[in-house]
């Protein structure tokens, strides 16, 4: 808490009695987060009965994330989340984290993470195949079939049938919803009601369990099988001290958190990329002449340097539309932050959608422009730009997201290419993540594409 004596950071507009900014938060998160790029240092919303101060400003952002990251621990929203995800690396903290971490590290190598690319390539092009000249197809959808498929097939590799994938696919974006709900309501009551939204909601949970559970005892039960998945990397990790393994519970979660941690991120930031190329023909034109040229070898995401604009372009997508929602950390300690002092358990969100539109360090920065991540280009300051976090939380499937993300972009905008329909009005809505809504676009044909 800010002493009385001392100077206390500016409050975000828009507050109303008892649910502070939880309404703003819940119904339009991306129109209000813009509000907070006013604020250069750091801003106070009200989302339960004490203020969460948002960081704006890169240094911050650095030091409570890696340089004094040890004075801060994961928040009241990751404790929240442990009903979803249980004891899973993004809920997890202290040595139980590092043990952990150290023992999924090597299923995200990048030698590791090569092994999946023809997987991804193969199924983003099965998908890109399916479709046919003028059809309209609603992309954010598409992207997390699409981006659901790729993460199972990577984590499960053959052992998903029809029905643990249909469980799967539905139970998601249920959980996913009540996961966001949960963590924004300011009473911690809402979700112990009996509404029909919740009797969903648990049914989903109870499907995804049920599945997860059945593909370990499934693997656990056939051990000489030899399956070169996620799946098995996490059952067959041992701590090289201990030589400890990981219990089955430990898998459940770590499988549901990479479910859930995987998907809608890479999907959302897939879909954003697509509307920003419909929105800026002369980038998608730069983009397909890339692709073409490197068609002569077909393209191997495993190997971006040979896509060096199709790199750029994601990098800008990831900063202008970034699609991971807000990340927050609850002081242990009393700490001094851009000149304030704060109390243990204080609570303080980053969001790189705040960050990454400072215009202090992106000029013009709703202009979608792969260009301003040219190597000649001044590099922006440590804290601006975190697609994928930092410190010791920093992504762990961040190789695995730009491999995905390379491969379903070389795939379908080398065949295809996704048109704006005139009077759609696209808006970003926040689930667990930053999603596009509405965002249908129209299949037109490349002048290479095959005829379909
Ligand atoms: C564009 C796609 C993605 C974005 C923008 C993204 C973003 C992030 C961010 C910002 C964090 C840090 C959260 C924090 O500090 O509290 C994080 C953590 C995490 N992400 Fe991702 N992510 C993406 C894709 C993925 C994928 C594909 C996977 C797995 C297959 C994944 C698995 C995880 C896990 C397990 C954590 C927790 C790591 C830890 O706490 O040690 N993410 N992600």
């Amino acid at each position: 808490m800010t002493t009385a004596s001392r100077p206390t950071p500016p409050v975000a507009p828009g507050r109303m009695p008892v649910i502070g900014h939880a309404y703003p938060m819940w119904r339009r998160p991306l129109e209000f987060l813009d509000t907070l790029t006013a604020y250069d240092r750091l801003v106070a919303v009200h989302l339960g009965p004490k203020p969460t101060y948002v960081l704006a400003a890169p240094d911050l952002v650095n030091r409570v994330m890696v340089a004094d990251a040890a004075n801060y621990a994961k928040g009241r929203s990751f404790e929240k989340l442990q009903d979803y995800l249980g004891q899973g690396l993004a809920t997890s903290e202290g040595s139980f984290h590092l043990r952990q971490r150290r023992l999924m590290q090597p299923a995200f190598h990048h030698r590791q993470i090569a092994l999946y690319a023809d997987t991804m390539t193969r199924i983003a092009a099965e998908r890109a195949a399916s479709w046919r000249v003028g059809q309209l197809i609603d992309v954010t959808r598409e992207m997390h079939d699409l981006s659901l498929a790729l993460v199972t097939a990577t984590l499960f590799s053959t052992a998903l049938d029809d029905g643990l994938t249909a469980d799967i696919h539905q139970a998601m974006p249920i959980v996913l919803r009540g996961m966001y709900t949960r963590v924004l309501d300011p009473t911690g009551l809402w979700h112990r009601l009996p509404t029909p939204g919740n009797r969903r909601l648990a049914t989903a949970q109870r499907r995804l369990r049920g599945a997860i559970d059945h593909l370990i005892r499934t693997r656990r039960d056939n051990p000489q099988s030899d399956h070169r998945d996620l799946l098995s990397m996490l059952l067959d990790a041992q701590d090289s001290d201990s030589g400890e393994a990981m219990t089955d519970q430990q898998v459940h979660d770590e499988l549901i958190t990479l479910l859930v941690a995987g998907t809608e991120t890479a999907a959302g930031g897939l879909a954003w990329l697509f509307h920003e190329l419909g929105e800026n023909p002369s980038v998608d034109r730069q983009l397909h002449a890339e692709l073409r040229s490197a068609a002569a070898e077909p393209p191997a995401p495993q190997d971006p340097g040979r896509l060096p604009y199709l790199r750029r372009v994601l990098d800008e997508a990831l900063r202008m539309r970034n699609p991971g929602g807000m990340t927050i950390r609850r002081a242990t300690t009393d700490v001094e932050l851009g000149g304030y002092h704060f109390a243990p358990g204080t609570e303080f969100i980053f969001s790189a959608l705040v960050l990454h539109r400072n215009p202090h360090y992106f000029p013009d920065p709703t202009r979608f422009d792969p260009d301003r991540w040219l190597p000649d280009r001044t590099p922006v300051p440590r804290g601006a730009y975190i697609p994928f976090g930092a410190g010791n939380h920093l992504c762990i499937g961040e190789s695995y997201a730009r491999m995905e993300m390379t491969a379903v972009v070389a795939a379908i905008a080398s065949r295809w290419r996704l048109e704006p329909v005139p009077g759609v009005q696209v808006r970003g809505v926040m689930t667990s993540t930053n999603n596009p809504a509405n965002l249908l676009m129209r299949v037109r044909a490349r002048e290479n594409t095959p005829a379909a």
